[in-house]
């Protein structure tokens, strides 16, 4: 098999987005995503809503990623899917699609996990972004994961911490929703941040021993401060939004921090790199960022479009897999709680 020409299109599905993705030789030639607005009405994902979305948005998400890449479907070399872990319903639209599609092209299938893919969308080819070097520690923050995976090769990773109940995107998003803010909260929270004083409100970290998170008592120790602050003063959330915002994000950061902190210690790993959509944090980043002058570590932050759930992302563990050929057999299946 020649691997001079490889196009590989990527698909995930695991959540609320439908995406689909071209790369040539591990660039980047199309990563279209389509947000399923229909959750914001909800205050969060509705599973049986997000499969049926998939099942419209599939196919023009597809073809439009191959239209903007400028290639016809009979160029294709490989179909790269996600294979869990995340919702059955929505994994089994992009799994069937991506099987069928294969096999009417007679072309290799290759299965993806999504958590390695938010890990090594770091290796896609895109100007003044570095690719870390192994051995590294990955910091994987979403909606959906909280995981801090130590990487010794693309195909080696082994998680030494993650939560023990909510994701940290979820903390944002359940405080958010607690303070009025819409769905998804976590961009709010962070705008409002900038402008209010981190420390006007403390909220006590969890005590959760070794590199393990836990963000649900946070939630709880936010809605008792509220309504407790309420009860005297019925506008105490308007009047001091900002600041509320910030003293949330700052002990978010800070227990995060705290952890990368200790898997530095134990690992000795001073090469950090994180992924998913609360990466795009500014708190965060700033906190990562200050790390180099302070302790001389050397952090990693993808480009935004590949920090969020995307197809290019799954596009690259396919070339990867390509190269190796490390292909699916036709009855693999989707595993909503894939391992790493
Ligand atoms: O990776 P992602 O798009 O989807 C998954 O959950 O897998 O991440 C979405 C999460 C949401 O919880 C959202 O509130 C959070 O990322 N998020 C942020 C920011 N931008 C997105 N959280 C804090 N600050 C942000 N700037
Ligand atoms: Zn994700």
């Amino acid at each position: 098999m020649h691997k001079e020409n490889v196009y590989i299109l990527g698909i995930e599905s695991s959540c609320d987005d439908t995406a689909a993705a071209v790369l040539h030789n591990g660039k980047v030639l199309s990563n279209i995503i389509a947000n399923q607005s229909i959750h914001e009405a909800y205050g969060g994902v509705v599973p049986e809503l997000a499969s049926r979305a998939h099942q419209q948005n599939i196919v023009p998400v597809v073809d439009q990623a191959l239209k903007t890449a400028g290639i016809s479907k009979n160029q294709l070399s490989a179909v790269a899917f996600t294979k869990g872990p995340g919702l059955m319903g929505s994994l089994l639209v992009g799994s069937s699609f991506a099987k069928s599609l294969a096999f009417g092209l007679d072309i290799p299938l290759i299965e993806v996990n999504h958590m390695q893919a938010h890990i090594l969308a770091h290796f896609i080819d895109k100007e003044g972004y570095e690719k870390p070097e192994f051995p590294f520690l990955a910091m994987t923050i979403s909606g959906g994961h909280t995981q801090i995976v130590r990487v010794d090769d693309a195909f080696d990773m082994t998680v030494i911490g993650e939560t023990i109940d909510d994701a940290v995107g979820e903390a944002f998003d359940k405080s958010g929703k607690l303070l009025g803010l819409g769905y998804p909260a976590g961009p709010e929270i962070d705008k409002r941040a900038k402008l209010g004083d981190p420390k006007a409100y403390k909220f006590t970290k969890p005590k959760v021993k070794g590199l393990n998170f836990s963000f649900s008592g946070l939630k709880t120790a936010i809605l008792y401060f509220i309504r407790d602050q309420s009860k005297n003063n019925p506008e105490f959330i308007a009047q001091n939004l900002n600041a509320i915002c910030a003293s949330i994000q700052y002990t978010i950061v800070g227990i995060l921090m705290d952890k990368l902190k200790l898997a530095v210690q134990e690992t000795g790993i001073k090469s950090i790199a994180i992924g998913g959509g609360v990466s795009a944090n500014s708190g965060i980043r700033t906190a990562l960022k200050n790390t180099e002058q302070k302790y001389g570590w050397k952090t990693y932050i993808p480009a935004f479009e590949f920090t969020t759930d995307n197809a290019a992302m799954i596009g690259i563990v396919g070339y990867l897999k390509y190269l190796k050929n490390d292909f699916a057999p036709q009855n693999t299946m989707a595993t909503a709680r894939l391992k790493l």
